[in-house]
């Protein structure tokens, strides 16, 4: 067995040889400010010693390249499919060259990973979505929608990422996801969603923007571990300092745009009607993390 994954890492390390991106972590520097994550507003934050608040930014940072990591590989299940699914040669080839961008992003993320995540629930959702769903409202969820809202999500953390590798890394991560999201727009058409697609396509968006409305829960993770605990009191005062630059409405605007395709003005009308794109409360995003403390 070990044979065989050696075979297959260094076939694989001979392709990716072609796409490299130099460089690897030096491990001194935090990747990103506080104010990444809002926490140069935080209190709790502002009074922990020096080697708490690294701490602290560390499992910020981590938590943030588990998520992407895991989302390129996800990426590369997707493409997997839409190759098998798709209905001529260049749609074929299409996919194939995004999948091994996703491949090559996937491999790049992976050396700032001391430990790599199985998975994640975001992850468990995309991976029942690609398993599921028809090839149309794939390319509606993930490429027009998602690989969209990676676009901006990438060239933020890029522009504010103190590593200049990792910066590099993410730009160009960023560049890519630009060109998958255009190939989605030239992929996707509403006309050819079947009804069972709308009921997917509503149930899938729904409980994707479930997951966005809920707030910065890792950030609060890692202030509560890293810092011993934080009391259930003042749970909903620390969500309420972290969205002071409002994150999560920026994000789900963002999203809601991404989803206002010419024809899928019906779906956005009834996520709104369920107030899909409105943050949860700072109250509501305390009992989430209490229920999954
Ligand atoms: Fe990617
Ligand atoms: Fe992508």
């Amino acid at each position: 067995m070990s044979e065989y994954n050696d075979g297959l890492q260094a076939a694989g390390a001979r392709l990716l040889r072609r796409r490299v991106l130099p460089g690897t972590p030096d491990g001194n520097t935090p990747l990103w400010p506080p104010a990444q994550f809002g926490l140069d507003a935080v209190p709790l934050y502002a009074q922990a010693g020096a080697d708490l608040q690294r701490e602290v930014l560390d499992r910020c940072a981590q938590g943030l390249l588990r998520e992407s990591w895991l989302i390129e590989r996800g990426g590369m299940e997707f493409c997997a499919r839409m190759v098998l699914a798709s209905e001529d040669a260049p749609q074929r080839a299409l996919y194939s060259l995004i999948g091994a961008d996703e491949a090559a992003h996937y491999a790049w993320l992976q050396p700032w990973l001391p430990q790599l995540p199985a998975s994640d629930p975001f992850n468990d959702f995309l991976d029942h979505c690609v398993r599921t769903a028809a090839p149309q409202p794939l390319a509606y969820l993930l490429q027009v929608v998602l690989e969209g809202f990676g676009v901006v999500h990438y060239a933020g953390l890029a522009a504010a990422c103190c590593d200049t590798v990792l910066a590099a890394t993410l730009r160009r991560m960023a560049e890519d996801e630009a060109l998958h999201h255009a190939a989605g727009l030239a992929v996707f058409d509403c006309r050819r969603l079947s009804k069972a697609d709308n009921n997917f396509l509503f149930d899938a968006s729904y409980t994707f923007l479930q997951m966005m409305r809920s707030g910065p829960q890792r950030v609060v993770a890692a202030l509560d571990v890293a810092l011993g605990g934080v009391e259930s009191g003042a749970l909903t005062n620390l969500f309420d300092t972290l969205e002071t630059q409002r994150p999560s409405a920026d994000k789900l605007a963002r999203l809601r745009r991404l989803m206002s395709q010419p024809g899928m003005e019906n779906l956005v009308e009834a996520l709104a009607q369920r107030q899909a794109f409105v943050p949860a409360t700072p109250q509501e995003a305390a009992q989430i993390y209490r229920s999954l403390r």
